[in-house]
């Protein structure tokens, strides 16, 4: 199983390109389900999570084809021939579950395993599930399976979200668009990921209103049709290598990065002593003293993402002062934490809030996690501490970071891929 090794203690310096957003990739490719025309989304990062969803897209019959040479565009369309989405493809990755809402839709009915508990959580579905049956779809639990149908069409319905859920925005959204009547999803989740879907649903004859904000309506349409549509830049990778320039020192050039879609990220950096301003075709990054510590707590869009939370974590360990970093999204996402205190850290986890001091120096160590942004936490840990640090299991970074090491290799980070 591949390691990446790390030698510290560089400032980085150059330029790193962002790619497509996976966390958007994902559900565009399951809205690719709603039609037979083709769908062609461009901007695609290669990442192992979305070759998972090229698989589970196949595997429901419909064709998921290079549109490029490059393997940067796909083309997905066809007719749903197989409504099953099978367990040996969703415990492997829980974005699998964005198909339901798409096949319950346009074939009427869905049996999808359950994604069941994974690394960061528990993460039940129920929202997705209680969205669906206020739209008609009669839902049953078997054997590990959901099993939604509903021979005659969804119909509109008004739901209100307990929770603004991303995953659950997404698929009841997709769901709705192929509805026989008005939907409105009330206390919807607002990421940029969602809007670049309502998007993308919009250029294939949906009729969606209130894009960006918590409230979406959406009138039901007859079919859909094929489109073509870009991926927005990931803001979680901008937001990472951001990190990395704020705990190396340095200045990185980020090109694609935008601004507006990093929410309370760059409120936090710039309290923290970093410099992020936007240029033409991306986002400068610098940090030109000392880092200081401040308070973060993670909440849905526009607030501070659970996703850069571990990141933003490794900046805190070496600023100056103390700071309380609280996770309310998930239940359990501070797996870096013990990793990071084998390298020096100090950090306590009191239920939902990590006190962290700051300390002069992190020291490298062998390491691993078991997530993807716990993992790349650690690489950012290695790029900031003395010695050498070896982060295993790096097929976790794989899922949702493409080439992470030539990107810190171009800007001067001494770090390498090894077989072990
Ligand atoms: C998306 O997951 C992202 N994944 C996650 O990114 C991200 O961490 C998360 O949103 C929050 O921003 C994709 O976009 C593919 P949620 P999702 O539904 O949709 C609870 C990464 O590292 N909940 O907003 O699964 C749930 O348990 C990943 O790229 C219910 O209780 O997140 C969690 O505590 C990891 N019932 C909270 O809501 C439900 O029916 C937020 O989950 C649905 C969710």
């Amino acid at each position: 199983m591949d390691q990446i090794r790390i030698r510290g203690g560089r400032p980085l310096s150059g330029e790193i390109a962002i790619g497509g957003a996976k966390n958007a990739g994902l559900p565009l490719m399951a809205a690719g389900l709603l039609t037979d025309e083709r769908l062609v989304l461009t901007s695609v990062p290669q990442l192992a999570d979305i070759a998972t969803m090229a698989t589970l897209i196949a595997q429901h019959g419909v064709a998921v084809d290079k549109a490029t040479n490059d393997g940067r565009s796909l083309s997905i369309g066809g007719a749903i021939t197989n409504t099953e989405a099978p367990y040996d493809i969703v415990r492997k990755m829980r974005a699998s579950v964005l198909v339901l809402g798409p096949l319950v839709a346009r074939a009427g009915e869905a049996r999808v395993s359950l994604p069941g508990g994974c690394a960061i959580g528990t993460r039940p579905i129920d929202l997705h599930l209680k969205g669906l049956e206020a739209m008609g779809a009669v839902i049953r639990l078997d054997g590990g399976y959901v099993h939604a149908t509903a021979p005659q069409g969804l119909r509109g319905a008004t739901y209100v979200m307990p929770f603004p859920s991303v995953g659950a925005t997404e698929n009841l959204l997709m769901a709705a668009t192929l509805a026989d009547g008005q939907s409105v999803l009330a206390n919807a989740a607002r990421e940029p990921e969602i809007t670049n879907l309502a998007e993308c649903l919009v250029a294939m004859g949906a009729r969606i209103t209130g894009i960006g904000s918590d409230r979406l309506t959406i009138e039901g349409v007859k079919r859909l049709h094929g489109a073509s549509h870009a991926i927005i830049p990931d803001r979680i990778e901008t937001a990472t290598y951001a990190c990395a320039a704020a705990v190396t020192g340095g200045t990185v050039k980020l090109r694609g990065g935008r601004l507006a879609d990093l929410g309370a990220v760059v409120r936090s950096l710039d309290e923290a002593g970093v410099d992020i301003s936007e240029e033409a075709d991306g986002l400068l990054v610098r940090r030109l003293n000392g880092l200081r510590g401040v308070d973060v707590m993670t909440e849905p869009y526009p607030g501070f993402p659970t996703d850069v939370q571990a990141q933003f974590m490794v900046a805190m360990a070496v600023a100056d002062g103390a700071s309380m970093v609280t996770e309310t999204i998930f239940e359990n996402r501070f797996m870096h934490v013990p990793e990071l205190n084998r390298m020096g850290a100090r950090i306590n986890v009191h239920g939902a809030s990590a006190i962290v001091r700051g300390v002069r120096a992190l020291s490298g160590a062998p390491v691993m996690a078991t997530d993807l942004r716990a993992s790349v936490s650690l690489v950012l840990a290695g790029l900031a501490a003395a010695g050498e640090t070896v982060v295993n299991r790096v097929y976790h970074l794989d899922r949702g970071y493409e080439a992470v090491e030539q990107k810190l290799a171009a800007c001067g980070a001494s770090i390498e891929r090894a077989a072990a």
